[in-house]
This record gives C-alpha cells, sequence and structure tokens, in this order.
C-alpha cells in the first residue's frame, strides 16, 4: 500500500489559463483544427525563432512525418539511440527505414555522437538523436558527420521544448524537430506535439499531410466562404484540435515560470545530493547546453551499494516518493526477444541502463518536498552502503 502524502513522479496540473482558453474553445462552436491551433502553431513557431511548425496529434505521428518528409527512401538506415521511448524505434521501423543503434554517452544518456561515424554506411541516410530529459545532444559533432555525407537529421526533441544548443532552439541543429505536448511533458497539451524545422516548405507540406493530404482545411474553406478543396497529395490524419491547442495556449503563458521553477528543483536536487557523488551520479548541463529539465534522472553508482536499482525504487516507494525509468532499452523489450545481436554492442547502454532513475520533477513540487525526497535518497543509501574490508 501507498503511504498517504506520496509524492508521485508526475503531478499535473493545468494552469487557470489552459482552463479558461479550454472552456472558451469548447463554447466557441469550433472544435476542430481552426483559430486556436494557427495560433499554437505561430507561438510555437516564435518560440523556436522559426517561421513555421506544425501542430499534429502526438510527437510519435510527429515523427512518422517527419521521416517521411526527410525522403530517404525505404530500406534507408539510420542511425539512433536505443535508450529512448518505444515511439522512436516504432516510427523509423514503420516507415520502412532500417535502424542502426549508436551507443550512449554516459553523461547525458543521449547518442554518443562521437561514435555515430563508426555506424555510417552506405546506405546511412539519417540520424535520429534523442534529447534525452530535455537535454540537447552534441549537435555540433552530428551536424560535421551529417553536412560532408548529406545525411538528413531528425531529432525527437519530444523532452526538449524550451532546450538550447548554443543559444538556439533546437531546431536551428537540424532538419526537422519533433516535440511532444503529451500530458507528462514540459510543455503540454493533454496529447498533442509538433514539428518545426526551418524549412518553411516542409512545414507547409507536414500540416497538409497531417490531414489527408488535404490542401484547405474546413477552418480555411469557412473563412474563405468556399467548399472546395483539392488533395494533390495523399497524406494521413494527425492533426491537432483546437480544444488541444487551447490548452497549449493557455500552458504557455506559464512556460517561464514553469522552467523556472524546474531549473531550481534541479538546482535544489544537486545542492542536496552533492555530499552523495561517491553513491550517485547527478545530472548536469553540458557547456553550450541550456536543458529543458523535463526529468531529472540520477544514476546509482551500483557497484559500492548493497542495493540494486529495482529494490531502490522500491525503499523509495516505501518512504513515499513514487521513481521511476527512462528507459527500458530498446532491445530488451519482447517484441525484439531473439534479435539482441542485431542491436550490436552497446555496452555504455547496458552498463548505464540499469542504473538510472528518474526522480520527481514538476513546476508543482515545492521545494520543500524536494528536500523530501532528498532525504529519502539519502536514507534508502546510507542503509545500504557496502562495506569494504
Ligand atoms: C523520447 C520520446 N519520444 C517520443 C515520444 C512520443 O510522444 P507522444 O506521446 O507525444 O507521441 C515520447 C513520449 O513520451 C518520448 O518520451
Amino acid at each position: 500500500m501507498c503511504p498517504a502524502n506520496r509524492i508521485p513522479l508526475y503531478d499535473i496540473k493545468l494552469s487557470k489559463a489552459a482552463i479558461d482558453e479550454t472552456v472558451a474553445s469548447l463554447k466557441s462552436g469550433w472544435l476542430t483544427s481552426g483559430p486556436k491551433t494557427v495560433a499554437f502553431e505561430e507561438a510555437i513557431a516564435a518560440r523556436c525563432r522559426v517561421r513555421q511548425a506544425a501542430a499534429v496529434s502526438s510527437a510519435s505521428f510527429g515523427l512518422s512525418l517527419a521521416l517521411y518528409l526527410a525522403g530517404t527512401g525505404v530500406g534507408s538506415q539510420v542511425i539512433t539511440s536505443p535508450l529512448t521511448f518505444i515511439a522512436t524505434t516504432t516510427a523509423i521501423l514503420n516507415a520502412g527505414l532500417e535502424p542502426v543503434y549508436c551507443d550512449i554517452d554516459p553523461v547525458t544518456l543521449n547518442i554518443d555522437a562521437t561514435k555515430v561515424s563508426r555506424k555510417l554506411t552506405r546506405k546511412t541516410r539519417l540520424i535520429l538523436p534523442i534529447d534525452i530529459a530535455g537535454h540537447p545532444c552534441d549537435y555540433a559533432t552530428l551536424q560535421t558527420i551529417a553536412k560532408d555525407r548529406q545525411i538528413r537529421i531528425v531529432s525527437d526533441s519530444a523532452h526538449a521544448f524550451g532546450a538550447l544548443y548554443r543559444g538556439k532552439a533546437i531546431p536551428h541543429w537540424t532538419d526537422i524537430s519533433v516535440y511532444s505536448f503529451h500530458a507528462t511533458k514540459n510543455l503540454t497539451t493533454g496529447e498533442g506535439g509538433a514539428i518545426v524545422s526551418r524549412h518553411s516548405n516542409w512545414i507547409e507540406r507536414a500540416r497538409r499531410l497531417a490531414r489527408h493530404g488535404i490542401d484547405r482545411d474546413a477552418y480555411m474553406r469557412k473563412q474563405g466562404q468556399h467548399w472546395s478543396y483539392d488533395v494533390p497529395e495523399l497524406g494521413l490524419k494527425g492533426n491537432l484540435s483546437d480544444i488541444l491547442a487551447s490548452v497549449g495556449l493557455g500552458e504557455l503563458t506559464m512556460f517561464d515560470r514553469n522552467q523556472e521553477k524546474r531549473r531550481k528543483i534541479a538546482d535544489r536536487y544537486r545542492r542536496n545530493l552533492a555530499h552523495l557523488q561517491d553513491r550517485i551520479e547527478l545530472p548536469t548541463e553540458s557547456p553550450h547546453c541550456r536543458s529543458a529539465w523535463h526529468l531529472y534522472i540520477i544514476k546509482l553508482h551500483t557497484g559500492c551499494l548493497r542495493l540494486g536499482r529495482d529494490q531502490f525504487i522500491k525503499a523509495m516507494a516505501r518512504r513515499a516518493v513514487e521513481c521511476g525509468v527512462h528507459y527500458i532499452p530498446i532491445p530488451d523489450f519482447s517484441a525484439f526477444r531473439g534479435s539482441r545481436a542485431n542491436f550490436g554492442k552497446l555496452p555504455v547502454m547496458d552498463d548505464v541502463a540499469a542504473r538510472v532513475v528518474t526522480l520527481p520533477l514538476y513546476p508543482s513540487l515545492s521545494l520543500s518536498e524536494v528536500d523530501l525526497v532528498c532525504e529519502a535518497v539519502e536514507s534508502v543509501i546510507r542503509r545500504n552502503i557496502k562495506r569494504t574490508r
């Protein structure tokens, strides 16, 4: 049984602005993509300092669409990371592309850009890195690799809305970036995502493809007071409704404040847990990077502890703190049973993935609750230090 006053891993508290915007949208008589979706897309583009963004029903859909837009052709190889949410890999496989897994950086948990070159073949057309926990990948190195070989970079930036690399949003370093606005993300619409790119023509196409390829959607037709439309190219269905865009518009008014809170929580964790650095590794920001602090992932030095990661999480639960794991490695899923060899050798991932634990991090988490989480961490660690003779 969970103790009372438990500190959950996520606690989603929508702003009043989001609720008001959504109620207004519900009362407006326009529920599907319309004025709110347009306004939301403009706001997302403005935040990223690009001209256009396409709002979509999820980042999962956005990734599939981004891979289609990148136009690499069936059978092409995509270099990606094995430590991510399943949606990254599914998007690659569903597009008829071949994922090639590169090992991860032991500090950031992102793809190890210094190892990507070793994975290149004649069939490599794309690199699909993931900004884990909201920390940007090493885009300078990835760009150098991609540029000389005409390889595209599509980033799964599901965690990284608001993150900066060398002072710029991630889409400035990629061909296309995909953000998620899923319920637990640092900007939410409940479910949703956005495709963002410096290439405006790709975004216009993405928007069209997300509504069956129709050139003038219902809202445009209403505005233009003409019923007709064309389908110049067949698409899929993955647009964002005005109802959900309203949630996002409201949440955006609080975004800077929420990000500031996330940063303060991360700082507090660092200050409180710094003295345990021999036993746990804390996340950091690499030079030139500003993390979106979507997640706070620590790594246990299990070699000097008497308990493993799962026991640690259970011990934290007994102290009323819910923890999570980001991520279960892709090759560990039973869907890939029997094909582990296809993933190649991933020694860093194998070591690190067994030791990661995600602590609660969200704007409504108070600093005194952070202190309680840290007391729980300290208590579990102190009771489980391996004594050397
Ligand atoms: C790394 C990563 N990629 C993709 C996704 C898919 O996002 P969505 O739920 O918006 O489809 C997620 C969602 O959790 C994610 O964490």
